[in-house]
């Protein structure tokens, strides 16, 4: 049994006023009888701030990006050490706007995925084909890829700690969510593809969902057997939407419906 899970992204936004408030509408509202985690994922500059706020809380949080490098002169980034230190538990890696918007190749994500793991913070990896690759007929290709990169530096072992998400490029932030069916095809895909490797890890492996998941949309995307629950963007700033995300992440497992 995979407990689901539901992480925010909130990108660059957010300021200590309106996370503060959206935190607290959160844990009035984020329920404890639901058999799911829940973390969200802030810029660094508020890291601290939100953990102290959720001191305590079920809420874990997570960091949107690591550097691949140790401590020392690389101006501007930030170590996992750091990340662990403060008391970070999650890290996104490959997010796509990281590897569209500043370049970062499969071969950059892998050493992020291990400089995270070796700080002992859980990566959520993605992978995700934009909508030239998916009309190509690429999508398996371009994710197969992604992993593999992963796969060959790390093992499929190493995926016992660490969180998958597949996020079609075409979905993230356009209101276009892929069909129940597409994440289905994608996830089991991705899921088999490691079962090759190690059939244990691949049945425990959470793989979760992202691109324009909403409270309308969440719960028919969750109900499929290989989509763990959802890396949600823009939903995730709006308390009320997350917690119906949550909501529906929570429904198939109390239901008993997820394997
Ligand atoms: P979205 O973003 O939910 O706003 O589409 C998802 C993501 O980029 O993680």
């Amino acid at each position: 049994m995979r407990r689901p899970m539901v992480a925010g992204n909130w990108k660059m936004h957010g300021s200590r006023a309106v996370n503060q408030g959206l935190l607290e509408e959160l844990q009035s509202r984020v329920s404890e009888a639901w058999p799911i985690d829940v973390a969200v994922c802030p810029p660094f500059v508020y890291l601290t701030e939100v953990m102290r706020q959720l001191e305590g809380d079920l809420i874990a949080v997570g960091a949107q990006n690591v550097s691949a490098e140790a401590p020392g002169a690389f101006t501007g980034e930030v170590a996992a050490a750091m990340l662990a230190d403060i008391g970070c538990t999650l890290v996104i890696v490959g997010h796509s706007e990281r590897r569209r918007l500043y370049g970062e190749d499969d071969t950059l994500v892998a050493r992020k995925f291990v400089a995270a793991q070796t700080a002992g913070l859980t990566p959520i990896l993605c992978v995700g084909e934009t909508l030239e690759e998916r009309d190509a007929g690429q999508t398996e290709g371009v994710v197969a890829r992604q992993l593999d990169a992963v796969l060959r530096t790390s093992g499929a072992k190493a995926l016992g700690k660490a969180i998958l998400a597949y996020e079609p490029v075409w979905a993230i932030g356009t209101g276009r969510n892929a069909t129940p069916a597409q994440a289905q095809a994608v996830h089991q895909f991705l899921r088999s593809r490691i079962s090759a490797q190690d059939a244990k890890i691949a049945a425990q492996l959470r793989i979760l969902y992202g691109g324009s998941v909403k409270a309308a949309n969440a719960a028919e995307l969750f109900a499929n057997p290989d989509v763990d629950g959802g890396l949600i963007g823009g939903a995730s700033l709006n308390a009320d939407e997350f917690q119906r995300i949550c909501a529906a992440a929570a429904a198939p497992a109390v239901a008993g419906a997820r394997r």
